[in-house]
């Protein structure tokens, strides 16, 4: 039976990526014979402007029932002043949440070509491989908001984090479980010396840990772990933390690799995954055929491990992306003197003949 990819591009560079990313799926597909189909659907700014919401019921449904999401990404100045329940974020917010999308896999692996493209210096780049497991369907974004009420005479707005112990439990176990598969070192990341939400986030990740005796498990403050993510980024293995800290160190955590259009990204659900870059729609660039389709091209390899099992077809491309950047060729968030300059559909093409 054919397996269903639903396609959902979004809004900026979503839609080049996307069309990257389904290229090389096609590619794979004719050599392993995977047997995919695919159904695109709408969401963000760009359902918004057609439907008057930025997710569709139907755009839901169709990703619940499929078996496999492949997501670009949404948002834009356009729609910057739309009421906040409206606005494009809306769309990959509810799917991660209707999906039950709850914990995000982002890997920082830097290839050894790349070293001297991260704003690092290269001894301290080199060798870094990491894996941030980031909670996605909790924590401050998902609490009670208020946007704007009267308090003692002012105005103000407020946000509410609040974590469950079996929500900490859940992703702290699949943290540890990656690690097992890795080189056993979870790093746990919290504010816990100032927040009560980051001391139950602690006290249960160390409970958890007690059925990974063979993990090795430690404790950072989140200002700390963004300081050593610049000073020291090869300790890292695991590291296992909130929604709010784990987008943000994540961005961070990107540009050691060099640039943020190389990093992919796996939401694992219960049922349904979503695979997504883990950057935005890049307004700035949108249009003109320069994004650097990579992340979303590794994020569907990480959907054919993940959600298909397909591991040789996988690696394919994940290998294709090395060898197209170790031949030289860099889209402009990369380029340098001496290297094949590609726009979007070159460098897209050059993976397609390399997996
Ligand atoms: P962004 O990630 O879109 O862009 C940040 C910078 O990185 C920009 O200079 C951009 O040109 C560059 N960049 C990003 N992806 C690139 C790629 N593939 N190739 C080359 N360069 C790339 O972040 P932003 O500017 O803060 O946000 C823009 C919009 O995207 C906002 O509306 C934001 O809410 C949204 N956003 C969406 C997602 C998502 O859909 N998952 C993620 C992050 C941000
Ligand atoms: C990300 C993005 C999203 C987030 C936004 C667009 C809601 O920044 O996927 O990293 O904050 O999770
Ligand atoms: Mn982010």
């Amino acid at each position: 039976m054919a397996k269903k990819i639903v396609v959902i591009p979004g809004d900026g560079i979503g839609k080049e990526i996307t069309d990257a990313a389904v290229a090389v799926l096609k590619k794979a597909d004719e050599k392993f014979g995977l047997g995919l189909s695919y159904e695109y659907h709408d969401a963000g700014g760009t359902a918004y402007d057609k439907f008057g919401t930025p997710l569709p019921e139907e755009t839901l449904a169709a990703a619940k029932a499929s078996d496999g999401v492949l997501f670009g990404a949404v948002g834009g100045d356009k729609w910057d002043s739309v009421e906040p329940s409206l606005r494009p974020e809306k769309a990959i917010l509810g799917l991660r949440k209707g999906l039950g999308l709850y914990a995000n896999l982002r890997p920082v692996k830097v290839a050894d070509t790349l070293v001297d493209y991260s704003p690092l210096k290269p001894e301290l780049v080199r060798g870094v491989d990491l894996v941030i497991v980031r909670e996605l369907i909790g924590g401050i974004y998902f609490g009670d908001r208020c946007e704007s009420e009267q308090h003692e005479g002012v105005e103000r707005a407020w946000d509410l984090e609040n974590y469950s112990v079996p929500e900490v439990e859940r992703i702290a176990r699949l943290a540890f479980e990656t690690a097992k598969l890795r080189r056993g070192k979870v790093t746990s990341v919290d504010k816990s010396n100032v927040l009560a939400t980051s001391r139950l986030w602690r006290r249960t990740v160390t409970k958890v840990a007690e059925g990974y005796p063979d993990v090795a498990l430690d404790h950072l403050y989140v200002d700390n772990c963004a300081m050593q993510l610049a000073v020291k980024p090869a300790q890292f293995d695991v590291i296992c933390t909130g929604n709010l800290f784990g987008d943000i160190l994540s961005d961070e955590a990107a540009v050691i690799g060099g640039s943020i259009g190389l990093m992919p990204s796996a939401s694992i659900g219960e049922a349904t995954s979503l695979f997504e870059p883990i950057h935005g729609s890049a307004p700035d660039i949108a249009g003109k055929g320069i994004a650097n389709p990579i992340g979303t091209i590794l994020s569907a390899a990480m959907l054919l491990r993940y959600s298909l099992r397909e591991e040789a077809a996988a690696r394919a491309i994940e290998a294709a992306c090395d060898k197209a950047l170790a031949d030289g060729f860099r889209t402009p968030d990369l380029w340098q003197e001496g290297f094949r300059k590609a726009d979007t559909e070159q460098m897209t093409r050059a993976i397609v003949e390399r997996v």
